[in-house]
C-alpha cells in the first residue's frame, strides 16, 4: 500500500515538474500574432489575391477541397445558394463544374436526401478560396501519405 502511494506520489511529480517545464518552453517561444498593443486600433488586414485556376492538393483525405475561385459575389442565405447553380446536379454537367459530393446529402441520421443538407448547406464554412497567404508562423507542416 505504502509503495503504491509512493508510486503515485513520485508519478504526480514527473508529471507535475513536466507541465511546469512545458509551459516555461511555450513561453520562451510564443509571440503573439498580434503586433500592435491591445489598446490600439488593429491594423487593416491584409488583402490577399485569390489564386484563380490553380490546384492545391489536399492536405489529408477528408479536406474539404479549397474554391480554385473568387466566392465573395457569391449569395447564400435562407432563400438563395448561388453556389449550387453551377455545382448542384443537373448544373454542374452544364458549368462544367465539379459535382457536390453524395456526402452533402446525408442527413444527421445518416438518411440520404434529395436536396443539400442544412448541415452542408453554408458551403464557405468548410470550403474557402485558394489566396496567396503566407503562413502565420513558420512551420514544418507536411500533408499526410496514405499507407505511412
Ligand atoms: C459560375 C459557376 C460557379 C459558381 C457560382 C461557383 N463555382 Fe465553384 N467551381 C466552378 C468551376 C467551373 C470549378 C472548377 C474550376 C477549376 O477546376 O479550375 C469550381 C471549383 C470549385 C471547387 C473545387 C472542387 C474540387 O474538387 O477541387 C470548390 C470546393 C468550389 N468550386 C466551391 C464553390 C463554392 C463554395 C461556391 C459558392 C460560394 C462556388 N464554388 C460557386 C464553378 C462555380
Ligand atoms: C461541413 C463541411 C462542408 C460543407 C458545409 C460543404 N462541404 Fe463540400 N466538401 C466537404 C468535404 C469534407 C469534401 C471532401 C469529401 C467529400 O467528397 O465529401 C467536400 C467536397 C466538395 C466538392 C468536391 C467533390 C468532388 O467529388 O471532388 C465540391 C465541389 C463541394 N464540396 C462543394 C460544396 C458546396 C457547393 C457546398 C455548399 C452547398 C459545400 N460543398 C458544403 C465539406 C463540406
Amino acid at each position: 500500500m505504502k509503495i503504491k502511494i509512493m508510486a503515485i506520489a513520485v508519478a504526480l511529480g514527473l508529471a507535475l515538474g513536466q507541465v511546469a517545464g512545458f509551459k516555461d518552453a511555450v513561453a520562451a517561444d510564443v509571440r503573439a500574432l498580434r503586433d500592435s498593443p491591445v489598446s490600439a486600433p488593429d491594423k487593416a488586414p491584409d488583402v490577399y489575391k485569390v489564386q484563380d485556376g490553380v490546384k492545391h492538393e489536399r492536405a489529408y483525405r477528408q479536406q474539404p477541397p479549397l474554391v480554385p475561385h473568387a466566392t465573395e459575389k457569391y449569395e447564400i442565405d435562407l432563400k438563395v445558394n448561388q453556389c449550387l447553380r453551377c455545382h448542384e446536379w443537373p448544373y454542374s454537367d452544364q458549368e462544367k463544374a465539379p459535382k457536390i459530393s453524395d456526402l452533402h446529402y446525408i442527413d444527421r441520421n445518416g438518411v440520404r436526401q434529395d436536396t443539400v443538407n442544412g448541415n452542408r448547406y453554408f458551403c464557405t464554412q468548410c470550403h474557402v478560396s485558394q489566396v496567396d497567404a503566407k503562413p502565420l508562423v513558420e512551420n514544418k507542416f507536411q500533408p499526410a501519405v496514405t499507407g505511412r
